[in-house]
């Protein structure tokens, strides 16, 4: 057994709740997928196949075996994310690497009918307050392409730091795509009581 601490987790804040994916997920994760073509594509690494084929069922069942080999082997924390009871999306703890280190990745998307609400960065929140609390984690990254708007609000919302401009480093949409790097340690919201309460906050000041 690989150290893990803080996988499984179900984290909850209203109505966006994050748990392991589950077997069962895989009829709305393809629904969701083949729904959101258009919306995903540009943001993902070309399928190989069209993209109805690659977001099947039966793929997704693939997708869950890898993503439970990660959570097995302690390197990733894979969380469905559900908005109102439904399956929206997915936010993924990954590349997770310990020792002097102790930081992850963080990547995510959710269903275009249901962006807008804050979704991801509720789940973001209470990811990284359940990675610093329960996971021994001490710094999440995210990494996001300059034209991503939609995404680069996320983090600049919630607080992230700017942090560095990687040069041709994701092969997304079919060709090697610079990002911007953002990222949050301990330090920065331990003050605050974690980054929910900021985002508690500051939605409550913004409404
Ligand atoms: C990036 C993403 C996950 C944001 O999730 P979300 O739950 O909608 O996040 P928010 O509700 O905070 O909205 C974030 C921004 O999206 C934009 N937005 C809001 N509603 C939108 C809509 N219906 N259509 C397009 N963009 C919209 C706004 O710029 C918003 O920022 P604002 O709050 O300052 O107005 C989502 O847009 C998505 O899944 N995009 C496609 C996949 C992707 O880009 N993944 C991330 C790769 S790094």
């Amino acid at each position: 057994m690989n150290y893990h601490p803080g996988w499984p987790a179900v984290l909850t804040e209203g109505p966006v709740m994050l748990r392991p994916h589950r077997r069962g997920d895989a009829r709305a994760w393809s629904e969701v997928r083949r729904a959101n073509e258009r919306w995903l594509q540009p943001w993902e690494p070309l399928p190989t196949q069209p993209w109805h084929d690659a977001n099947s069922p039966a793929v997704f069942r693939a997708l869950l075996r890898d993503l439970r080999r990660g959570a097995r082997q302690g390197t990733a924390m894979p969380f469905a994310v559900c908005y109102e009871d439904r399956f929206v999306g997915s936010l993924t703890l990954g590349n997770i690497v310990r020792r002097a280190f102790c930081s992850a990745y963080a990547g995510y998307w959710v269903d275009g009918r249901v962006a807008g609400h804050g979704v991801i960065p509720t789940a973001l929140a209470l990811v990284v307050d359940h990675a610093f609390q329960h996971g021994a984690l001490h710094r999440i990254e995210v990494n996001i392409r300059p034209e991503n708007t939609p995404s680069r609000r996320v983090v600049e919302k919630l607080g992230f730091r700017e942090e560095s401009y990687h040069q041709n480093y994701l092969h997304i949409g079919g060709a090697w795509r610079d990002h911007i790097g953002y990222a949050v340690t301990l330090e920065d919201v331990e003050a605050e009581g974690g980054l929910l309460a900021r985002w508690r906050r500051l939605r409550g000041s913004s409404g």
